[in-house]
């Protein structure tokens, strides 16, 4: 199969949160399974092009008058195309936060789709993501159904339904097959209007992520390699080194950290509060985060001297988007803590997995499909043949996340070897793409079987 993902996210060259992540990850899976994968993105102007391998110029044509340069590289092994429009769109220094990002955005599904058929494509499969490439579903239908996109069918993935309700809406009554990222959320956002009519075609399927790019054996921002095996000697080194990259005590302390966005759909409050409690436990906490609302931004620098002056050396916030000191972070910390008020799939407490560390998470989305309370959820997990991986709470107030953190944090000082033996067993467990990855080849198999391109 040739499946073509046109979208304005991709790791590591432009990454904003998971969907990025996932454009990449999927795509190497898929492709791994022996098909034919290309991507499609804008050529911004703040692309990391360090990371691009084979960057050539491919070609140029016009669309609406505007002279398109084309450019391909490889990116993690993936063929990209990247879109240069002429008329200074994507040279805005960043992927999102512009006034225009809607007519930007809609211009580039354009204007990919018009490459696509320049350039004599025939793909099987057109993927694309949210709000931002929601314009591909409906443009393909009604304007590039001619030439080799007759036979295309469209694929749209739902990653975050808060963002971009209508052009989701419309995106879902155009796709031949729709997915959202865990079968939880699919199940949370089933009566939304943008969502419920096209139930019939509707699936949800829980994200990877792809254990060579997050991999604690083969990691250059760790100072020990480590695997299952040696789990408790790597980790140990690598809290170290967190430990005094930060400036925090040295010690063998429980250390708990958050790398996440800093927006409403995080849990905020939850966060916050998490902090002070770790820090009363004797724990330390470390925080990597970046705020789009400078609002929350002086409340997190108001939080962190707040903490600093109360528990000195204990406490390090950092504002700002880190992709080394995130890998740090996950091999350092004995706990991943996301409490989000709402989370389609989560990827970050399956990265903490990864590097045996201990999610602790709010129950809901992809966090309530991939994390088992080791007290409450033994036979959940029996169900998906796993072991209880991690502690968890309901209800959005403090006393949940207290009732989980406290579990977490007193079962690593009164049972070490158990705990230890948790850190080892959340290494083994896999969520990588192996097993979604097989169930969207089925979805696209299914989709190419349809007939009339009206979805089913
Ligand atoms: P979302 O897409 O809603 O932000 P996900 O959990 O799906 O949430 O994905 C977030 C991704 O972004 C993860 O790969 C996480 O490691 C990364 N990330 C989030 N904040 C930061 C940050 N400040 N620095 C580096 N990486 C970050
Ligand atoms: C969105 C969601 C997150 C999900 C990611 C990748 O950003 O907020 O839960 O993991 O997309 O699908």
């Amino acid at each position: 199969m040739h499946i073509i993902h046109i979208a304005v996210e991709m790791a590591p060259i432009a990454k904003v949160g998971g969907l990025g992540d996932v454009v990449t990850s999927l795509s190497r899976a898929v492709q791994d399974l022996n098909h034919n994968v290309d991507i499609v993105l804008p050529k911004y102007d703040c692309l990391n092009l360090s990371n691009v391998k084979d960057f050539n110029f491919h070609k140029t044509y016009f669309w609406n008058g505007t002279e398109i340069k084309v450019w391909h590289g490889k990116v993690e092994g993936l063929s990209v195309y990247f879109l240069e429009p002429q008329n200074g769109f994507f040279n805005t220094g960043c992927v999102y936060g512009c006034q225009n990002d809607a007519e930007r955005f809609g211009f580039f599904c354009h204007a990919a789709l018009e490459f696509l058929l320049q350039n004599g494509f025939h793909p099987d499969i057109i993927h694309c993501h949210d709000w931002s490439s929601a314009p591909v579903a409906w443009l393909s239908k009604e304007q590039y159904t001619h030439h080799g996109l007759s036979k295309a069918k469209v694929v749209f993935t739902i990653h975050n339904l808060e963002f971009g309700a209508q052009l989701i809406g419309k995106a879902m009554a155009y796709a031949d097959k729709a997915t959202t990222v865990s079968p939880t959320y699919s199940r949370e956002v089933a009566g939304n209007p943008a969502v419920a009519p096209h139930l019939h075609k509707f699936h949800g399927i829980i994200n990877g992520i792809d254990p060579d790019i997050w991999d604690p054996y083969n990691d250059d921002f760790i100072p020990v390699p480590y695997t299952s095996e040696n789990v408790v000697e790597g980790k140990r080194a690598a809290k170290e080194a967190l430990q005094q990259r930060l400036g925090l005590k040295r010690g063998d302390l429980p250390l708990v950290g958050v790398i996440s966005r800093l927006t409403h759909q995080k849990g905020i409050h939850l966060i916050k509060h998490a902090m002070w409690r770790t820090l009363e436990r004797g724990g330390q906490v470390v925080l990597l985060g970046s705020a789009p609302d400078p609002r929350i931004q002086r409340e997190f620098e108001d939080l962190a001297s707040q903490l600093q002056s109360a528990h000195h050396d204990h406490a390090r916030f950092c504002l700002s988007y880190n992709e080394p000191l995130s890998h740090l972070i996950y091999a350092g910390a004995d706990f991943i803590l996301v409490p989000s008020i709402f989370e389609p799939c989560g990827l970050t407490q399956l990265t903490a997995m990864r590097y045996g560390s201990i999610p602790v998470v709010r129950k809901t989305g992809g966090l309530y499909d991939t994390v088992f309370d080791v007290d409450h959820d033994t036979d959940r997990a029996e169900a998906q043949g796993l072991e209880p991986n991690g502690f968890s709470f309901d209800g959005a107030d403090v006393g949940g996340v207290d009732y989980a953190l406290n579990r977490a944090i007193s079962a690593w000082y009164d049972a070490r070897d158990w705990f230890n033996s948790l850190c080892k067993a959340v290494m083994e467990q896999d969520w990588s793409w192996n097993r979604p990855a097989l169930d969207y080849l089925e979805l696209y198999q299914s989709a190419c079987k349809l007939v009339d391109g009206k979805g089913g």
